[in-house]
């Protein structure tokens, strides 16, 4: 029997340089994150998720691969990477690692060989064209600094391909060596013992003229061979899918686990419903959360969704319509500094205004939504952003850990931090900081660990159906998660105003709800029916 943990986890994403300097050299570590087990093992979160940890120029901050096989030398030795998982393990946190297939770093030995000599093996590991006009219906990810998805590279006298930056070209998966390499590199992690990948930018492994080159039938079918190799040697890790696309479009990345061969990912991110629950919470209007979940495809029982509200990347608008980019850029990106590429680089709290009913309320929506939930490093206790710095390094910045002016992130000199702790009112680390929450009952992390932890006493929440309660106002967003017999319906309040609603519930007599995270009892129904104040921004968690 495999253990389908993942259905009910929460997960929490870690970007190791930002999160605890053990050697006080001004970048996070490995061993840094091994000291902070016992706070992520009482938040109560199941899984880690760590951003790339391997050795690279850093030019996509770790997603350009220099060497799969090892660890880069400021986050430590592949001897931390093996205490961490062990000592993980050891708290019953298990931990995932990025796996990044569909492109190395220009740095990268294959690469290097490969531009020098056209008679080198590693030549054909990489996508090369004598014109850049191949593939033009593909279109540009990172907009704001790639013209093109072909670069030229003079050593080479050729073109290269490449989905994102320049310095990231990217492997040519009809090459049978590079399918082998990729599924020894997976192996080789698999090996120390992690519990699976997150599988980064899936869809565009394959190249085909004439389309739009994501999501075509052979990148499956290697995603397939993949898997089959990873069940084969290592049954029960898990694969997480990275694919920024519509429900219908992420609905074959699950492929068919009834079959043997078909299956692809246990999990993928539910990209669309990420903006949804932004503008719900803005226009005060579930409606377009509905029609995203309703466009949902069912996905087979040993899979499930990730949900998220934040991530290491700019809140993507990729999964939306032109008109409704606009709307959120409007909303949510005031300041052209907020913008990048088809997206906003902020974080969760300042995107809500700082205002704590918001950014309890969106948790609330995170935690009780269909699919398993992940939490971004420093959501937890509200940090903000610096949309000073470039790129997504704004959203990177040091875990703030207590009040000091360092954040308690490293004993080295701020100046010598590989980013700034972030200093504007009132998001520095002298009013957010893990210290003071923690001795605060009330806290924004005591509350979401509340959540957490009430979260995992229902298995609905993992397991459960999913079911729109119709209130007869698009001011709350409500639903029922049904598993067995545990009936949950949970209200969220999407607006500042009150909203009150009652809805048929039970013929039954002497039937009274409770609210599971105040651990209240409500009145019995009356007659049947449940009716319910919100105050603004109310959520609430309801048992029958
Ligand atoms: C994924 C990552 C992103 C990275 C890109 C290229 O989208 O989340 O951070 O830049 O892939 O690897």
């Amino acid at each position: 029997m495999i253990d389908l943990w993942y259905k009910d986890a929460v997960f929490y994403e870690v970007y190791i340089r930002a999160y605890h300097d053990s050697n006080a050299d001004g970048h996070g570590d490995l061993a840094g994150l091994t000291e902070k087990l016992d706070y992520l093992k009482e938040l109560g979160v199941d899984c880690l998720w760590l951003l790339p940890i391997y050795p690279s120029p850093l030019k996509d901050d770790g997603y350009d691969i220099a060497d799969y096989y090892g660890v880069h030398s400021t986050y430590g030795s592949v001897d931390d990477f093996k205490t961490l998982v062990d000592e993980a393990h050891a708290r019953g946190l298990r931990i995932i690692a990025d796996l990044v297939l569909n492109h190395t770093s220009d740095q990268h030995p294959w690469f290097q060989a490969a531009r020098q000599d056209k008679d080198s093996p590693y030549r054909d590991y990489y996508v090369w064209s004598d014109s850049d006009q191949k593939y033009t219906g593909t279109r540009i990810i990172f907009t704001d600094t790639e013209p093109s998805n072909w670069s030229w590279d003079e050593a080479a006298g050729q073109y290269f391909w490449h989905r994102f930056f320049a310095t990231q070209p990217d492997l040519n998966f009809d090459n049978p060596a590079v399918r082998e390499e990729m599924k020894k590199v997976a192996k080789f992690w698999l090996d120390m013992g992690i519990d699976g990948f997150r599988a980064d930018a899936v869809p565009y492994l394959i190249e085909r003229e004439g389309t739009g080159n994501e999501n075509l039938p052979e990148t499956h079918e290697y995603l397939k061979e993949l898997r089959a190799f990873i069940d084969q040697h290592y049954p029960g890790r898990v694969l997480l899918c990275e694919a920024n696309m519509w429900p219908e479009d992420v609905r074959p990345y699950f492929g068919d686990p009834s079959i043997p061969g078909q299956a692809e990912f246990q999990m993928g991110f539910h990209f669309p419903i990420m903006p949804r629950i932004f503008m719900a919470l803005k226009k005060g209007d579930v409606s377009d959360m509905v029609e995203i979940i309703n466009r949902t495809p069912p996905i087979p029982a040993e899979c499930q969704w990730c949900t998220f509200l934040r991530n290491h990347d700019e809140l993507t608008l990729e999964m939306v319509t032109e008109e409704e980019r606009q709307w959120m850029w409007q909303h949510y990106a005031p300041e052209p500094r907020m913008k990048l590429n088809l997206g906003i680089r902020r974080r969760l709290a300042p995107l809500l205004d700082n205002n704590r009913r918001k950014i309890e309320l969106a948790n609330s929506i995170l935690f009780t939504l269909t699919g398993s939930p992940i939490i971004y490093y420093g959501d937890e206790i509200g940090m903000g952003d610096n949309i000073w710095l470039d790129d997504r390094n704004g959203v990177r910045t040091p875990m703030q850990w207590n009040p000091d002016p360092s954040a308690g992130f490293s004993d080295a000199a701020p100046e010598g931090f590989y980013a700034p702790v972030i200093d504007s009112t009132p998001y520095g680390p002298d009013s957010v900081n893990v210290a003071d929450q923690q001795a605060d009952p009330k806290s924004l992390l005591n509350t979401i660990q509340k959540m957490i932890a009430i979260r995992k006493q229902y298995k609905a929440f993992g397991w459960g159906d999913f079911k729109w309660i119709d209130t007869g106002t698009a001011a709350v967003a409500a639903y029922r998660r049904k598993y067995k017999d545990e009936r949950l319906l949970i209200f969220n309040n999407l607006t500042d105003q009150i909203q009150t609603v009652s809805i048929p519930v039970a013929r039954v007599t002497n039937v009274y709800p409770i609210d599971i995270l105040g651990n209240r009892r409500l009145p019995p129904l009356e007659n049947g029916y449940l009716s319910l104040m919100l105050a603004p921004y109310r959520y609430l968690w309801l048992r029958i």
